[in-house]
Formats: structure tokens, sequence, C-alpha cells
């Protein structure tokens, strides 16, 4: 097991991308420090300590973005930190989501900083803080790693989640640049797949949405990736020696109406699409560095299969 003997520390450990992470790490042989915000909260901690491996290698600390140096004592002893915690949410406001987006990345990287045994960090970014600009997407882009998207363009637009993991990737950047950090950022596109968490994340929301005819808060159209591939892509940013930049993580470009409108036909007659939702032809994203990585994609229509059963598995969906 690649993991065995290591020590790495997850951000945000209770969340929807972070859990399968930790899941991987431990099946892996990693001992996991994990960090929650209230461990006294069994939807917080119950689904990860019951993960093969827990009950040994995961060590489960409380600690807050907004809080200095609560991540120290995670960090403590680690190898790898993988920074995913951000507060995910199309409707935040500024203070909701800038801060802890920011100051939160700084305030883990300071960490990171005390600690020589840290020999790499991987933050959990977004495919919105490289596409996102004035210029409209057409089929003929390809849009790659060497894209950055524009802060002041959704400043205006009050789209404070995608000004928050902008300027919190180029504030990384930055402070690892300034003190010697070997960090790799990660860019997926919206992730679909099954959760381990009780709770509904904001995507898995989105799909619960879409499925039982509730006018949904993300549009239709967009760059698709599972959620395990997700997870197996932080691995192989830490686990690769030669990992370095920022990465991609986007399987499909879709209009999700046509893979649900196929799951309708072939599996899950009751389900209650709304209309068919107009879009033009997809741009494309660029797989190559991914690929190259080692990281693989799942298809969508099989993603969202499997958020489906995991819905109706945890008693959200009765169809
Ligand atoms: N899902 C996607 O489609 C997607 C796509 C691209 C990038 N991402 C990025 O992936 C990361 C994880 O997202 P997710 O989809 O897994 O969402 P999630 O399930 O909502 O996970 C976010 C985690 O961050 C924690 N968190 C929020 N505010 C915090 C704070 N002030 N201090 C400490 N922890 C805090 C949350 O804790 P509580 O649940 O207790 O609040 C939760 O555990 C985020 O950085 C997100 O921007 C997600």
């Amino acid at each position: 097991m690649s993991g065995a003997g290591k020590v790495v520390c997850v951000t945000g450990g209770s969340g929807y991308i972070a859990s399968w992470l930790v899941k991987l790490l431990l099946q892996r042989g990693y001992t996991v420090n994990a960090s929650v915000l209230d461990l006294n909260d069994p939807r917080q901690t119950k689904h990860l300590l019951s993960l093969d491996g827990a009950k040994e290698r995961l060590h489960l600390f409380k600690a807050d973005l907004m809080e200095d140096g609560a991540f120290d004592a995670l960090i403590h002893g680690c190898e790898g930190v993988f920074h995913t915690a951000c507060p995910v949410s199309v409707s935040s406001t500024e203070e909701e989501v800038v801060g802890p987006a920011v100051e939160g990345t700084l305030n883990v990287l300071r960490s990171c900083v005390k600690f020589a045994c840290v020999k790499r960090v991987v933050i959990t970014s977004s495919i919105v803080t490289v596409k996102c600009n004035e210029k409209p997407l057409s089929p003929d882009m390809v849009v790659d790693e060497t894209w950055f998207s524009d802060p002041a363009f959704f400043k205006e637009m009050k789209l404070w989640y995608v000004v928050a993991k902008t300027l919190a990737e180029g504030a990384a950047w930055k402070f690892a640049k300034d003190n010697g950090i070997d960090l790799v950022t990660l860019h997926p596109g919206l992730v679909t797949g099954p959760f381990l968490q009780p709770t509904l994340n904001l995507t898995v929301q989105y799909v619960l949405d879409l499925v039982t005819g509730v006018e949904p808060s993300l549009p239709p159209f967009s760059e698709f990736v599972d959620v395990r591939d997700v997870a197996h892509a932080h691995i192989q940013a830490f686990e690769v020696p030669s990992a370095s930049g920022r990465y991609l993580i986007v399987g499909e470009v879709k209009n999700i109406y046509d893979v649900l409108k196929n799951l309708k036909q072939h599996c899950y007659p009751s389900l209650s699409l709304p209309e068919k939702w107009e879009s033009d032809k997809p741009h494309q994203v660029s797989k190559m560095k991914a690929e190259a990585l080692g990281v693989s994609f799942i298809p969508l229509g099989v993603s969202l299969r499997d958020t489906i059963e995991s819905l109706k598995e945890k008693g959200f969906l009765n169809i």
C-alpha cells in the first residue's frame, strides 16, 4: 500500500469530495488527519469514522478556516496536505465566502510552512478559476490550464463564489512561491456521483432537483466530473513526483438533460425531468494534463446513475 506509514491531512474532511478522498487515502494505507467544524455533530463524523481503516488510522480535529493557527495540530507530522474546505454555495454573500476562501487558504498555508515535514500541498480549486471571463465560450475553443478567470468581471455580477475561488487560487500561488511550498491545484468541473455524507451538498442537491422537477440552481450545461475521479486525482497529484501546476479535472462537457433523458428511457421511467433546455454546441476542455497524471474519467451517465442510486439508498428519492 503506497500510503503505509505516511501521515496526510484533509481540511473540510466531512464534505462531499473530501469524504471520498479520506476513504481512498485510508484504503491506500495512509494515516489521515481530517478537520471538521463540529466534532460533536454525528452528521460530520459518523460516516468518516465508519470507513474501513478509520478506527486505526483516522484522526478527526476541529478546525475553522477563519481561526488563525487552527490547522497547526492537523498538519503537524504530515507529508501531504489536501486543502478542500470552502463554503460552497451559489447564493453566498461576499462576507460568507471570500474570507474563508482566501484568508482560510492562507491560514492553512501558513500552518504548512511551520512544519518542514510537509512535502506537497494539493488545493481543491475549481474550473471557475479557469474559464470565467468576458469572452463567450464557443465550440471551437479548448479550455486548458493556461486560462485564467477574471475576478473583476464576476465581482460586478456579484458571483462571489467565482470571485472567492479565483482570488484564493491567486493568493495560494503567490504564497507558495514566496515561501517555497510545492503546490498543486486541481480544478474540477461540476461534481456528481455517489455521496458518503448523510446530508446533501450543493451539487448532489442539483441532481436531486433535476430528477424531481424542481427548478435547479445551476445551469444544465456544464463541465462534469465524477467525485471518485476527483478524489483519485487528489491522490495522484500528491503521489506522482512530477505533478506540478494546475490540473483541469473534467470528464465531459454536456447538457445534463440529454444524459438524464437517456437514463429515464432506459432505467428510471418515473423520473420527473423538467422541459428540455436548449443549449449551444459545447466548448471543449482539455483532459491531456489530467490523463498524463493518471486520471481516467467515469462517463457522466454512469456517474448520474450512481448519484440517483445513492439518493435512493439514503432516502432522498423515492422512485
Ligand atoms: N462540488 C463541486 O462541484 C465542486 C467543483 C469544483 C470545486 N469544488 C471545490 O471542492 C471543495 C469541496 O467541495 P464539496 O463539493 O465537497 O462541498 P462540501 O460538501 O460543501 O464541502 C465543503 C467542506 O468545507 C467545510 N467548510 C466550509 N466552511 C468552512 C470553514 N469556515 N472552516 C472549515 N471548514 C469549512 C464544510 O464543512 P460544513 O459542511 O460543516 O459546513 C465542508 O466539510 C471546495 O473547495 C469546492 O470549492 C467543488
